[in-house]
């Protein structure tokens, strides 16, 4: 199985999987909406065991997150939204879902450095309540009366990303940690003096060049009319190598 970004060309099969597995359907552009605003965001899983029957056969993609983040947040946080999530009944309870999940929380904070993130979902949905507060911790806000468009009310749910954001502050403290060492271990004076750089390694590129590549020919410049004034023609690409 993998899990990458969602691509503009997975957007047909995602809204089939949307179609079996959900009552909320949204038009393709809602999707495409996504996939452009937050490339980063939204990611597929796909059963890449399947062999291909022929070279043009797309990979199966069995479940996929579709999230944003949401562009005018009422309470004045940076936080991101799961728009849909679901998994094809074929491949269910192999953790897909929490993957999916996860690999977007993450993405939230790193690149948008959101705060938390906030869900809706239908009351009598067992599974997916169980996956959000049981497995991914989220803590279940308040109930909106009849949200759904049959009338069924819908758990309103946010998790906190400050542990992500804290797991990425200290992946970033351990990468520095393992750098300076490093720099240490190259250095090997016991870090008070500069590093040893080497000799100069010649004067390339500087203004007098025929010091460093002695057998290049001196360059002659030649002056090229520019500007509005010139037509057309002087613009067309000309083989000027018989004037040099
Ligand atoms: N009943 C109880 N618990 C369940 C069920 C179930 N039917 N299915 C999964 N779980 C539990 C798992 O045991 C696991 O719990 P654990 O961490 O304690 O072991 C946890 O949920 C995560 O399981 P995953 O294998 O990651 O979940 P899965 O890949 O099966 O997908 C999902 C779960 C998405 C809810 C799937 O059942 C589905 O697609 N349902 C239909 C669509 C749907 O309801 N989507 C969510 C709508 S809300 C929204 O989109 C914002």
């Amino acid at each position: 199985m993998d899990i990458r970004r969602l691509e503009a060309r997975d957007i047909p099969l995602i809204q089939h999987a949307n179609l079996e597995n959900l009552p909320e359907n949204y038009f393709m552009k809602y999707y495409l909406y996504h996939a452009l605003s937050w490339p980063q965001l939204s990611y597929v899983a796909v059963d890449v065991s399947r062999p291909k029957k022929t070279p043009y056969d797309y990979p199966k993609i069995v479940g996929y997150v579709l999230a944003k983040m949401e562009e005018e947040p009422s309470d004045g946080v940076q936080h991101g939204h799961i728009t849909s999530l679901s998994v094809m009944r074929t491949h269910r309870r192999l953790g897909i879902a929490e993957k999916l999940m996860r690999q977007s929380q993450l993405a939230m904070v790193e690149t948008f450095g959101a705060q938390y993130v906030s869900l809706h979902v239908r009351v009598s949905n067992k599974a997916a309540i169980h996956l959000y507060t049981k497995t991914l911790g989220f803590d279940q806000e308040k109930t909106e009366p009849k949200y759904y468009a049959d009338g069924e009310d819908a758990h309103c749910m946010r998790l906190d990303l400050s542990s992500i954001r804290e797991q990425i502050r200290d992946a970033q403290l351990d990468a520095e940690d393992d750098n300076n060492n490093n720099n240490g271990d190259n250095n090997n004076n016991g870090g008070d003096e500069p590093l040893d750089e080497g000799d100069p390694v010649g004067d390339a590129g500087k203004a007098d060049d025929k010091k460093a590549l002695p057998n290049r020919p001196k360059e002659t410049k030649r002056k090229v009319k520019v500007g509005r004034a010139l037509g057309v023609q002087a613009l067309v690409e000309k083989d000027e190598s018989k004037h040099s």
